[in-house]
């Protein structure tokens, strides 16, 4: 598929749940979200349906995100069965870690090739502070588990925030002279309002930089790689890689390679589009796959050249982080 920038789109994300055990402020209000209805959510069945048709379309790629993917019954057997389609997608997850450690072992039997794992701070009193929940050593304990079943590259983000966390990054960094591990840091992106962190506190990439250059000399690594949102560096002697997503500062919108759909069964044609386009009547209204496929290329056509942060035009849409998967 390409889209009329010429970009040719090829990853699918996939949220498929809003729900997550952790209630971290720059992503969910402190009450949680409001239930949807068992009716308002897509089945498996319906999302093995859209992926089938994606892959037919030229998707290579599709990330299973959340809220917190691992929260939802019947996860592993879902991963199993979008692993075997025909075509044999990658398949790749987006979580918070923490029911990592036990479930890597399935997740690698199912077919998963590797996990990207969000974790903003290495100290347990202020895990709690961001998440709002315990679970420090969990995750901690995820992570070694991911990298033993071979859920690798593993990829950590962090998102530094000014006054909470962003003094952590040198900590973050130096794990990749122990780990094998990309550490990537994440600009803040103002995805929907009222939330306690905003745009104020955001630690942009020049900071993150300065931040990183105190402890040690920095090697660019060049990724080839087409879609790729980070830049790339290694610390000498290190056996992990450090990404910088200047999502905001630098933004990477001419690279985009990605649809979203969500667990209500939307298609977002960029992460910050106000607009979306409505899967779910489609898929529940006729079996027949070419309404589902208009409707996909319909997405690939709405995608903007770019988000327009900082720009005067720029508007937010309703839905934070937690229910589009990032
Ligand atoms: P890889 O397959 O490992 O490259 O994963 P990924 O970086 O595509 O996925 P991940 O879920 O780890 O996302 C990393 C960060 O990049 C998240 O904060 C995303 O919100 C951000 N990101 C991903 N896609 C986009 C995008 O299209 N635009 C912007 N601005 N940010 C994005
Ligand atoms: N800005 C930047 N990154 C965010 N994430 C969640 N909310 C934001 C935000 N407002 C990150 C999570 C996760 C990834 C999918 O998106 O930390 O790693
Ligand atoms: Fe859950 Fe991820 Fe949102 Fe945190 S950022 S509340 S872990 S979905």
């Amino acid at each position: 598929m390409r889209d009329t920038f010429g970009r040719q789109i090829d990853y699918l994300r996939l949220s498929i749940t809003d729900r997550c055990n952790l209630r971290c402020r720059y992503c969910m209000p402190d009450a949680g979200v409001p239930d949807l209805s068992h009716h308002d959510i897509l089945s498996y069945e319906e999302m093995l349906r859209v992926a089938r048709v994606a892959v037919d379309m030229g998707v290579r790629k599709i990330r299973v995100t959340g809220g917190e993917p691992l929260v939802r019954k019947g996860v592993i057997d879902f991963i199993a069965r979008l692993s075997a389609l025909p075509g044999r997608p990658e398949i790749t997850l987006t979580t918070n870690g923490l029911l990592l450690a036990d479930y890597a072992c399935d997740l690698k039997a199912a077919g998963l090739s590797r996990v990207n794992v969000s974790l903003d701070t290495l100290r347990p009193e202020r895990f709690l502070a961001i998440t709002r929940r315990e679970g420090l050593e969990p995750v901690l304990a995820g992570l070694e588990a991911a990298q033993r079943h071979g859920l690798t590259p593993l990829k950590i983000n962090m998102v530094p925030i000014a006054g909470v966390n962003a003094d952590e990054v040198a900590d973050f960094a130096r794990l990749t002279l122990k780990h094998p591990w990309d550490v990537r840091f994440i600009e803040f992106m103002p995805v929907a309002g009222d939330l306690d962190y905003g745009e104020k506190q955001r630690f942009a990439a020049d900071r993150i930089l300065g931040a990183l250059a105190e402890q040690g000399k920095l090697e660019p690594i060049s990724d080839s790689r087409p879609g790729s949102v980070a830049r790339l560096y290694r610390y000498d002697g290190g056996l992990g890689r450090i990404g910088v997503i200047s999502a905001v500062s630098r933004h990477f919108c001419g690279e985009c390679n990605r649809l979203r759909v969500t667990a209500d069964g939307r298609v977002r044609p960029c992460l910050f589009s106000v607009e979306e386009l409505d899967l779910r009547t489609v898929l529940r209204s006729s079996d027949d796959d070419i309404h589902l496929k208009a409707v996909l290329a319909s997405a690939v056509a709405a995608k903007p050249e770019k988000h327009l942060i900082g720009e005067s035009d720029f508007k937010q849409g309703p839905r934070h982080m937690h229910g589009i998967g990032g």
